[in-house]
């Protein structure tokens, strides 16, 4: 059975999505196969060419005419943070299923209102949090749950990269507030979704921002380059989170660090394949952190890709996100769901009113549906 797929945008996201789609079935047991049918832009010069590179079969201006179509199930939502919230309540209205890229939203109020809607319309709803799909985040998520490190004291997280180093960029959306959301939500949300998910619920944050090239192209800048935060954990533990965007050659820099009373896991990036793990009752002979491969059949997202030591890259994020959804059709709930998303930008939320008022804030809570609570 083919599940019929609107994309909104045809960026790079569009383009991760639809690699995504196109190679799930090689990958895991689907219950439906989706099918992009149809993708939208304003530009259509541009979006033609894209859609013939990812092999799109039909385009729209409006992203509104993908609603109107018997031949969409699903709406996926590849288009700026500010412009996320609008589109998926129409969608949920629309009765389509919606997946959304991260950030939910621009603002945490944005996000609650699009989760209210799906909500509301009882539509499957969905977060590309990728990340959270590479087998060795997953493998760290997994080891947490199980007790290995026992329990967690505290969680560290940094992400440099150099996407907004050159102050010759010129002014775009992930410069405007409004439309790129902040830098907390942008980059920070992928590190929020592991937070929680590692960790747990976070109760208050201190937060810190900077911004130094204050002017691109003639236009205000509003998104602060580089931001900080600690994190006060429900459960006790203490967190940090680092982010910058113009950290000169560094291009995606992301590390998570995390440290038990009974052992410490840490993830890199830049060896996605990897895991490195020390547990408190290892021979003092081979004392420190063992390498540990994430790709054997019995970890997480392995079993039915390469042969170990083939390793899996960003692309297998989005193919395994795929057949997470995809594996039962029409789905119950979709993992991380709009509440999730909304837990992410409640964090967020807190970070930039810190940022700002100098002083620790609380993360906001709202009701949801209980079915839907994390
Ligand atoms: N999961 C990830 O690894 C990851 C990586 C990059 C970006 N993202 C997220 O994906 C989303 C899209 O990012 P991208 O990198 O694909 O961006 P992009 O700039 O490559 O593409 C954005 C698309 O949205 C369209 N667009 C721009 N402004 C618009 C507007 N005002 N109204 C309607 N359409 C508009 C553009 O024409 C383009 O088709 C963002 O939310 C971003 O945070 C996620």
């Amino acid at each position: 059975m083919d599940v019929g797929v609107g994309i909104v945008g045809y960026g790079l996201m569009a383009k991760a999505h639809t690699f995504g789609y196109r190679n799930a079935s090689a990958f895991g047991s689907l219950a439906a196969k989706p099918k992009v049918v149809a993708m939208s832009g304003r530009n259509p010069v541009a979006l033609a060419a894209a859609a013939a590179l990812y092999g799109v079969p039909d385009t729209t201006s409006d992203w509104r005419t993908l609603l109107d179509r018997d031949d969409v199930d699903v709406i996926d939502i590849c288009t700026p943070p500010g412009t996320h919230a609008e589109i998926a309540i129409a969608a949920a209205a629309a009765g389509k299923a919606v997946i959304c890229e991260k950030p939910l939203a621009a603002s945490f109020a944005d996000a609650l209102a699009a989760t209210r809607a799906v909500e509301d319309s009882g539509v499957a709803n969905a977060v590309g949090f990728n990340y959270r799909r590479l087998p060795a985040l997953a493998l760290l998520q997994r080891l947490i749950a199980d007790g290995r490190i026992g329990r967690v004291l505290t969680w560290h997280a940094t992400w440099y990269t150099d996407e907004f180093a050159d102050p010759e960029i010129p002014f775009d959306w992930r410069f405007d507030l409004a439309m790129g959301a902040s830098t907390f939500a942008d980059l920070g949300s992928h590190l929020i979704d592991l937070a929680l998910t590692q960790v747990g619920p976070v109760d208050a944050v201190s937060a810190q921002t900077q911004t130094t090239i204050a002017e691109r192209s003639g236009q205000a800048v509003t998104v602060p380059e580089s931001c900080s935060a600690l994190l006060r954990f429900a459960s006790g533990a203490s967190g940090v989170i680092d982010l910058a965007r113009n950290a000169v050659g560094r291009p995606c820099d992301f590390v998570v660090d995390v440290s038990g009373t009974e052992g410490s896991l840490r993830f890199d990036y830049a060896r996605l394949n990897e895991l490195w793990f020390s547990h408190i009752d290892d021979d003092p002979e081979l004392y420190g952190p063992r390498r540990i491969r994430a790709e054997h059949t019995t970890h997480p997202y392995s079993a039915n890709w390469w042969p170990i030591g083939q390793g899996v890259g960003y692309g297998s994020s989005f193919v395994n996100q795929v057949v997470a959804w995809f594996a039962e059709w029409p789905p119950k709930t979709w993992d991380p769901d709009f509440a999730q998303g909304t837990r992410v930008q409640a964090i967020c939320d807190a970070m930039e009113r810190s940022s700002l008022s100098d002083h620790w804030e609380q993360v906001p809570t709202f009701d949801l549906n209980p079915a839907n609570k994390l």
